[in-house]
C-alpha cells in the first residue's frame, strides 16, 4: 500500500511526458521540377508520415501528439534572421531553380521554410518547457546550409536555429547539438563554432559529402567524428556515446538532435549498415543519459523510403 500511495505521489510529481511529434502539411510545395528526379522528394515525408499515421501503427494510442506549429510569422522570420545572413535569404527568396546542381528552389519552397523552421521552434519550446520529448518532421533537411550559403539539398538550417533561439530565451542555459545524420552537418558546424552556450557533435561516414568531415574543427565547441564506410550499428553506437560524452560535458540544459537516416543499410546516398534498431538503441543511449523531457529531435536526411519510415517509427517508439 505505502508503494502504491508513493507511486501515485510521484506520478503527480512527476506527470509521465509522452512524445510530441510537429509535422509540415505544406511540404511538397518544395519540390523538384516536374519530371526531374531527385532523392529529396515529397515522397520521403509523405512515406514517414503513413507508417506513422497507420491503423496497425497506432502511435495516439500510446499517447503521442500528432500535431502541427502555429508560430507568429514574426518569430519565424526573426529566428530565420538570427541564424541566416540576411544576403544569403534575400537571395533564397528570390531564387528560382536552384543554388547549385543539388539543392533546387522552387517558387513556393520558401513558403515551406516557414513551416518547417516553425515546426522546429515548436519543438524546442516543448523541450525548454521540459515537455518533451519532441520530434520536428520537415523536409528538405536542414545541417549542410551555412550562415550565407544553401548546399547538399538545404535551404534553412533548422538545428541551428532551433539552438540559437533556445540560446535567446535566457542569458545563462546551454544548449548541446547531436547530428547523426550519416554526413557532416557543416552547415551547423559553421553557424555553431564558437557560439557560447553551445556544443556541437557529429558522427557521419568518413570521406563522403561534404567533405570537410574529417578536417580541423570549426570550432573550439565542435567535435566531429568519422566512421569507416561499411560499418555496423554496433561500431556507429560507439560513435554516437563519444559524441553524447563530448556534449553533455558541457551540462547542456536542452538537447537538440539532427537525425538523418541515411545510414541505413539501405540508403541510396551513403555507405554504412544500419538497421531500424540500431536508430532504437541511439535514442535509448541518449534518453538513458539526458532527460527526455528536454530533449527535441529533427528530421535530416533519409532517402530510402521504407526503410526511413520504418525507422522513424522505431525511433519514436524508443521515445514513447
Ligand atoms: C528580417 O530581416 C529583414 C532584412 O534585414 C528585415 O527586413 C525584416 O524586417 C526582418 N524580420 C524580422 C522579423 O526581424
Ligand atoms: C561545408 O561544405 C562545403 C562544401 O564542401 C565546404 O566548402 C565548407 O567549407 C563546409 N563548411 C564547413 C563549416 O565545414
Ligand atoms: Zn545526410
Amino acid at each position: 500500500m505505502k508503494t502504491l500511495i508513493a507511486l501515485f505521489i510521484i506520478s503527480i510529481v512527476h506527470p509521465v511526458t509522452n512524445l510530441t511529434i510537429i509535422h509540415q502539411p505544406n511540404h511538397a510545395l518544395h519540390a523538384p521540377p516536374p519530371g526531374v528526379p531527385h532523392a529529396e522528394r515529397p515522397d520521403r515525408l509523405n512515406s514517414i508520415m503513413s507508417k506513422l499515421t497507420s491503423d496497425d501503427t497506432d502511435l495516439a494510442a500510446s499517447g503521442v501528439t500528432i500535431t502541427t506549429a502555429s508560430n507568429p510569422l514574426q518569430r519565424v522570420e526573426a529566428s530565420i534572421n538570427q541564424t541566416h545572413a540576411s544576403s544569403y535569404i534575400s537571395l533564397l527568396r528570390k531564387t528560382v531553380g536552384g543554388l547549385n546542381s543539388d539543392t533546387y528552389v522552387a517558387p513556393t519552397s520558401y513558403r515551406t521554410m516557414l513551416t518547417a523552421s516553425s515546426c522546429w521552434l515548436s519543438c524546442m519550446d516543448i523541450a525548454a518547457e521540459s515537455k518533451g520529448p519532441a520530434f520536428a518532421l520537415t523536409r528538405p533537411p536542414g545541417h549542410h546550409a551555412t550562415k550565407s550559403s544553401g548546399m547538399g539539398f538545404c535551404l534553412i538550417n533548422f538545428c541551428a536555429l532551433s539552438a540559437l533561439s533556445y540560446l535567446s530565451l535566457s542569458s545563462s542555459s546551454r544548449v548541446g547539438v547531436l547530428d547523426i545524420d550519416v554526413h557532416f552537418g557543416n552547415g551547423s558546424a559553421d553557424i555553431l563554432a564558437d557560439v557560447d552556450r553551445v556544443r556541437f557533435a557529429s558522427v557521419h561516414e568518413k570521406g563522403i559529402y561534404p567533405g570537410s568531415g574529417e578536417g580541423e574543427p570549426e570550432g573550439s565547441n565542435i567535435f566531429k567524428l568519422s566512421v569507416e564506410s561499411g560499418c555496423l550499428g554496433s561500431e556507429w553506437l560507439l560513435g554516437v556515446e563519444k559524441c553524447l560524452d563530448y556534449v553533455l560535458a558541457d551540462e547542456p540544459d536542452l538537447l537538440i538532435v539532427s537525425v538523418g537516416y541515411d545510414a541505413l543499410t539501405e540508403d541510396p546516398l551513403a555507405g554504412l549498415n544500419l538497421k531500424g534498431e540500431d536508430y532504437q538503441q541511439a535514442m535509448k543511449m541518449i534518453t538513458k543519459r539526458f532527460p527526455k523531457e528536454r530533449t527535441m529531435l529533427g528530421l535530416e536526411g533519409g532517402y530510402d523510403l521504407e526503410a526511413t519510415a520504418d525507422a522513424v517509427l522505431k525511433t519514436c517508439e524508443a521515445l514513447i
